[in-house]
């Protein structure tokens, strides 16, 4: 038999060197080809006599096997979506499960195993690289599991990530080799761990030199000719106690549980069908048990959350890889060396992701001490990053190399893009325009990272206005996802294309936007952040509102973050707002409560002493007591439920009209700006998406009732009363 995917070397000894190789892709996933033939040749291994035991292995350099192809998740082949019955959806998500157990008993019945009147043949795992999800599931199923030392090389079973289970065993052998809380951090979590610690946790048995992986795992399958998982042993106990009855494993259950309702509010249905199924998987055999995995795997995989968090992995993909935006005719830019001019905290930040995509970067600022500064804060994440072995010391060297700290603009002359980032002021922006633009290439794009000026308005003050750009970043810039790119009335293709193609080398996610006030994350957050504080004004607990957010999934609470970005932000933009639009300014209702925090109280924020929290010195935040003088809580307070309603809308209103506006091209930008932008609950899929799943109609019924109530910023876009009437759809799928 020959195979795609497979390459089959059977030595003297009757030991099948079987090595996972995909054609022409640079990393090993369980998609159509490889589940068909793996499982071909687990039937051929267990009929044949000839072979005595098997050693499985990668041909990648870069790893053992990265989990499932989410292509296929994605188009529903497993589990199949639509028309299939439920029989038919459990069949096919039911069939690497049952693959992997064959491998394990060797074909024999569990309970001829347990009585040990047959057993199964050898097989170690030698694994020279990461093993993820399914992969790492795979080298559970086998009987020995030999790992290379190399403290990079993660093993994980990340499926929550994208809202679903590790539905290939993971869920039922990782309890029995490493009990129940260990398995419950790893599945819960999903965050992979290097191959020290899981050998210490009993997951694998060996870590050795790269080099002899296959050598020692081949040596372990020749001195143990017949084999059986532990859990088809009679007396099998689960490592720190387990199984029916077993009181620690209730108790365990109990905190579990609370503490996934306390930390995801049981958004996730994904974290609630782990547990379940390490719960109810304990106090069954395996047959069974990996049954209760796979009804719980299916359940997942046709819920709206997975199918919306494995939707903005491939609208992600697709907007970091492909450029959907980007101008087809201009030829990729050949991006070398980067100015980047004000050395502060957005300028010192922005050095440091070029560096580590690989850039030379020259990081100018009006003063040496400032641009060393500047270099100092990648000095400072480089040394964390050594002294945690998350780089070597080499590389880390090298990425400071490529940072040059200067005041002279003569050293911006051979760059090939240039990145301001110095004061937010017309007039300095203006000059450092004109100063780098007598240097620089006559062909060298020039990005803004304004957030506030028009970049057609700053464009003015370049003689080359058609290379005039924004790219937008958010900080911390290091540690933020998103990146907004606005091109202005006179941005020509080339500019668009380079400034995607320089988002595209520090690996963080574009989305083209409009330029308005604002653009698009911040338009839409102000809003939402100024509901929660005209809710204090309204005599609402500051408690209830950042509860109500984070069940909602937001990572913090709006006042938590209003302290943040900082309350003399929000006030400063407030009045140059007022300013600017004069008679047309629409009062948002904040008005009164901002002034008085920032003018009155002197409350700015996290930053400068507190804002809406106190943040004692070595202590941990907590809300500011004097807050309620002077803005007393009232005798009646309003339901979580409503109080979340709110905060949603809050964001989705002003969303939808940046999707009708034309600020955000697509709904899938606007998803990912919110997802990536300030963490909208990545289980909706976005503001978009969720607009989706709860249908247009009832979304428009439910906006109008809180403009009714609450006032006229609730009202729906008039886009979407219409694509509510015509039965429309944002993504073109109907509500759930
Ligand atoms: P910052 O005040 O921390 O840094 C500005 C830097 O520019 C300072 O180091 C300053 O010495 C330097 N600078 C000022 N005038 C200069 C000149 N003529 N030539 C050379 N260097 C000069 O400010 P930050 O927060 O880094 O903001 C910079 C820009 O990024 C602003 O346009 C701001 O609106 C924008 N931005 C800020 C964000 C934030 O969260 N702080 C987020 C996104 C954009």
């Amino acid at each position: 038999m020959s195979y795609k995917t497979l390459n089959i070397e059977v030595d003297g000894d009757g030991i099948a060197l079987v090595t996972i190789d995909l054609p022409g892709k640079s990393m090993n996933v369980w998609d159509a080809d490889l589940m068909e033939e793996f499982a071909k040749w687990v039937d051929e291994f267990v009929a044949d006599d000839n072979v005595k035991g098997a050693v499985i292995t990668s041909g990648k350099a870069s790893g053992f096997l990265a989990g499932a192809d989410l292509n296929m998740l994605g188009s529903g082949s497993v589990g199949k979506g639509g028309k299939a019955t439920k029989e038919d959806q459990f069949n096919s998500a039911f069939a690497l499960n049952s693959v992997l157990r064959k491998l394990e008993t060797g074909g024999h019945t569990a309970k001829a195993l347990t009585k040990g009147e047959a057993a199964a043949k050898p097989v170690a795992a030698a694994v020279n690289g990461l093993a993820l999800g399914g992969g790492l599931e795979l080298v559970l199923a086998c009987h020995h599991r030999v790992v290379a030392d190399n403290p990079k090389i993660q093993l994980g079973v990340p499926e929550v990530q994208v809202g679903l289970l590790p539905g290939a065993g993971g869920t039922q052998r990782l309890p029995r080799l490493a009990g129940l809380q260990n398995a419950a951090m790893l599945a819960t979590q999903g965050k992979p761990i290097d191959p020290n610690t899981a050998k210490g946790q009993g997951i694998i048995q060996e870590v050795v030199p790269a080099d002899q992986v296959v050598a020692k795992a081949k040596e372990w399958v020749k001195a143990n000719p017949k084999v059986a998982q532990p859990w088809d042993k009679k007396g099998f106990k689960f490592p720190g106690g387990g199984g029916a009855m077993d009181p620690r494993a209730a108790q365990f259950f109990m905190a579990a549980n609370a503490m996934a309702q306390r930390e995801t509010n049981h958004n996730y249905p994904a974290v609630r069908y782990i547990l379940s199924c390490l719960y109810e998987g304990s106090i069954v055999p395996m047959d069974t048990a990996i049954r209760i995995e796979t009804k719980y795997f299916v359940k997942l995989l046709s819920s709206p959350q997975s199918r919306n968090m494995i939707r903005t992995l491939f609208i992600n993909k697709q907007a970091a890889e492909k450029g959907e935006q980007r101008p087809k005719d201009v030829p990729p830019s050949a991006l070398k060396k980067v100015g980047v001019l004000g050395a502060g905290m957005m300028g010192a930040g922005i050095a440091y992701v070029t560096a580590k995509g690989g850039m030379d970067v020259v990081l100018l600022d009006r003063d040496l001490e400032y641009a060393k500064k500047g270099k100092g804060y990648s000095e400072k994440i480089v040394e964390k990053g050594i002294s945690r072995g998350k780089v070597t010391k080499d590389k880390g060297e090298a990425l400071l190399a490529r940072i040059t700290p200067t005041t002279d603009y003569n050293d911006l002359k051979d760059v090939d893009l240039i990145i301001e980032a110095v004061f937010e002021d017309p007039e300095v922006k203006a000059d450092v325009i004109k100063k780098t633009e007598a240097v620089i290439g006559k062909d060298i794009v020039f990005a803004s990272n304004t957030s506030t000026l028009p970049i057609s308005g700053l464009a003015k003050n370049s003689e080359r206005p058609d290379q005039f750009i924004g790219i937008h970043f958010f900080s911390p810039v290091d540690k933020m996802p998103l990146v907004e790119i606005i091109p202005g009335d006179k941005s020509g293709d080339r500019s668009l294309a380079t400034a995607l193609d320089y988002v595209r080398m520090i690996k963080k996610t574009p989305i083209v936007v409009k330029d308005t006030r604002g653009f698009y994350t911040n338009r839409v957050v102000p809003p939402y952040l100024g509901e929660a504080m005209i809710m204090v004004q309204e005599g609402i607990k500051p408690a209830l509102i950042e509860n109500a957010a984070k069940t909602l999934g937001m990572p913090v609470g709006p006042l938590a973050l209003t302290d943040e970005t900082s309350l003399s932000l929000g006030h400063m933009l407030m009045t140059s707002t007022k300013k600017e639009l004069g008679k047309d300014y629409k009062p948002s209702g904040n008005e009164e409560l901002l002034e008085k925090m920032v003018v009155g109280l002197g409350r700015h924020g996290r930053k400068s002493g507190g804002g809406f929290y106190e943040y004692p010195e070595g202590g941990k935040k907590h809300l500011w007591q004097g807050l309620s003088e002077h803005f007393p809580v009232a005798d009646e307070q309003p339901s979580l439920e409503e109080t979340k309603e709110r905060l949603l809308y809050a964001q989705l209103i002003p969303a939808a009209q940046c999707y009708a506006e034309g600020i955000v091209f697509d709904p899938q930008s606007a998803d990912l700006g919110a997802i990536f932008g300030w963490g909208f609950a990545p289980w909706t899929g976005g503001p978009m998406s969720h607009i989706d799943t709860i249908g247009l109609e009832n979304f428009v019924r439910k906006a109008e009732s809180l403009a009714q109530k609450y006032g006229a910023r609730f009202s729906p876009p008039e886009k979407f009363r219409e694509m509510a009437k015509s039965g429309e759809t944002l993504y073109g799928r109907k509500a759930a």
